[in-house]
């Protein structure tokens, strides 16, 4: 983050602020630094916010700008040194940056080889000193900056102060995410909205290849040595400072987990269904259909995946971003790649996309955050309306990224023919009760998962099994568990269990059921069978119309509202991920900020 300008507190304090809103994109390490007119002064260190601040008082530093950054690390392991900002040698420059500098070596060996001493492992500290060459050669400070980027290969995000112009914070933009907060006296630059938040909601995103500076009172921006207009671009978020603060909940899992129903409702009335509709057809015409994404979103691609080639009888593969490379010489123009991030800043995802549409292929983003980078390099976007979210599982982006894309599915499977008109209708009026039926889910199941938690809280291991539509489900709630819980969870189709994993299961072993296809019923019942003779403890998540016939097969039972399996995915969500988070809580974890983990993972 940055500002410039007077806030009304210290910018310390203001900073320090903005940093926690922040602390899920990284938090192994903190800093902070502000200039003023006796020069630069800069306190970091290895932990977390609160940690860092508590050794060296961040909220005591005051001056007229101000810079500072929470860490995840990448290059360099986590310590004092490490953190940011970074310095120059003269003391004379400060910068921060997420993303990674790819040719830091070789400018690094430059830089030492012209007398530049090195105190950090990170690629960061190269920027410092090349700014520094620039302007002891003469340059303006802008002019340095351009030339400084010019030299930098890889995806960059920057706030850099040079404490002869103690007011401004500049800036540079390439591939990371960095917005700008435009307040009155002051202005903010950040990662992502929520930093400042509760100091203003006016809004400009960068683009690539942007950079520039803030002072108190403005805002200026170039691009290759031209002035860019930014004015135009200023937009005005109506996301409350409160909705991005806990609410009372103990960790924002636990609140973004509640807030389903909310952000599900808000998920359908920003849908346009003729958009919808438009490109259901476009999905249908298309000569092939790809799906990709990561983590979470992953997992919601399975279940686009499984409608589109089930449902809408298509052609349709879905992959791990970070594996586009193997699709590289099938994609011809007429395809159609689905991109699916909530971020819309996952590097791997936004690699596949580009890739995709340099061979031809049509790109459709779906996305929580307009404007950003894969929606803005799509041809088509989609968004969830879920408001921000702070903690690092995916929750509420999961369940309203399965709602707009069961809609898109039920679309393209009308326009080929899979699907006919009343059975689409069903579909559709059915999503419309998901926030109803979440909130019943939530209200009835919350005990009997704290319940089950307790149980599960002192194991090492579970599966997580399913059969038909209900397997990404299961591999969901497998992630969930190892993410925030660390019990190693591990998801398989319920047939392919006795084909090796079975050999795991011993008295008391958990195994978690997911029970949405009424077609799989009697199969699933026998793996239900054949872990329990080998004394499994097994959960079943069943909806209501299920009970009689498998209500006394598991030792436990999770019972869910009836819907059809299309709505089932949302619905069975729910257990899943409060079994995971009340896993986390009772074992004394905080499942905000899983160890090793960061919200938007902007490195390949
Ligand atoms: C990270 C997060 C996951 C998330 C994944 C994809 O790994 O820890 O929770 O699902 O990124 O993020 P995206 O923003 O692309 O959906």
């Amino acid at each position: 983050v940055g500002v410039a300008g007077s806030i009304g507190e210290r910018l310390g304090s203001a900073l320090k602020k903005c940093l926690e809103r922040l602390e899920y994109r990284g938090y192994d390490s903190a800093g902070i630094a502000v200039t003023g007119t006796g020069g630069i002064t800069v306190r970091k260190g290895k932990g977390k916010i609160n940690e860092v601040d508590a050794r060296f008082n961040f909220t005591a530093l005051d001056g007229l700008s101000g810079i500072g950054h929470t860490r995840w690390a990448t290059h360099g392991k986590p310590s004092d040194e490490n953190a940011h900002p970074h310095v120059d040698c003269t003391g004379e420059v400060a910068v921060v940056h997420n993303g990674i500098i790819a040719n830091y070596r070789e400018l690094k060996e430059q830089l030492m080889a012209r007398g530049h001493r090195f105190i950090s492992d990170t690629d960061t500290e190269v920027i410092a000193h090349l700014f520094e060459d620039y302007v002891k050669a003469g340059l303006p400070a802008l002019v340095a900056l351009r030339e400084t980027i010019r030299r930098l290969k890889g995806s960059y995000a920057i706030a850099l102060l040079y404490s002869h112009e103690p007011d401004k914070v500049f800036f540079a933009r390439n591939v990371s995410p960095l917005v700008i907060g435009v307040g009155e006296g002051f202005n903010f630059l950040a990662s992502d909205i929520p930093a400042f938040l509760n100091y203003t909601n006016r809004v400009i995103t960068l683009h690539d290849g942007e950079y520039g500076y803030l002072t108190p009172s403005g805002i200026y921006v170039e691009r290759n040595g031209e002035p860019v207009n930014v004015e135009d671009r200023v937009r005005v978020i109506n996301w409350s400072p409160e909705s991005a603060g806990k609410e009372g909940y103990p960790h924002f899992m636990l609140k973004e987990i509640h807030e389903q129903p909310r952000a599900l409702r808000e998920t359908w009335a920003g849908l346009d269904m003729d958009y919808v509709s438009k490109l259901g057809k476009a999905i249908a015409e298309a000569r092939r259909v790809f799906i990709t994404a990561s983590g979470t979103s992953y997992h919601a691609g399975l279940i686009l995946d499984y409608l589109l080639v089930s449902l809408a009888g298509l052609d349709a593969h879905a992959f791990n971003s970070s594996e586009y490379r193997k699709y590289i010489k099938l994609v011809k123009e007429g395809d159609i790649l689905i991109a699916i991030s909530q971020s819309g800043e996952t590097i791997d995802t936004l690699m596949a996309t580009r890739v995709f549409r340099e061979r031809g292929a049509k790109v459709l983003a779906v996305s929580n955050v307009v404007d950003s980078t894969i929606p803005r390099e799509s041809d088509y976007q989609l968004y969830t309306n879920a408001g921000p979210e702070i903690g690092v599982a995916a929750t509420k982006t999961f369940t309203t990224q399965l709602m707009i894309l069961t809609a898109l599915a039920a679309n393209a499977a009308l326009h080929s023919g899979g699907m006919g008109k009343e059975a689409y209708s069903l579909v559709l009026n059915e999503l419309e009760q998901a926030p109803d039926l979440v909130n019943t889910t939530i209200i009835n199941v919350e005990a009997r998962v704290r319940h089950i938690a307790g149980k599960l809280a002192v194991k090492t291991n579970a599966y997580y099994l399913s059969r038909g539509i209900g397997l990404p489900i299961a591999m969901e709630g497998a992630l969930k568990m190892k993410e925030v819980a660390y019990v190693h969870a591990e998801a398989y189709p319920a047939g392919e269990s006795k084909h090796g994993p079975i050999a795991l299961v011993n008295q008391e072993f958990p195994v978690v059921f997911t029970v949405t296809d009424d077609d799989y019923l009697d199969p699933l019942e026998g793996n239900v069978m054949e872990m329990t003779a080998r004394g499994a403890y097994t959960i079943g998540i069943l909806p209501s119309r299920h009970y009689a016939k498998l209500g006394k097969v598991f030792t436990e039972v999770i019972q869910t509202p009836d819907a059809s399996p299309y709505l089932l995915t949302i619905i069975q969500s729910i257990p899943l991920q409060l079994l995971a988070y009340h896993t986390a809580v009772l074992r004394g974890y905080d499942p905000d900020k899983p160890r090793n983990l960061a919200k938007t993972v902007t490195v390949e």
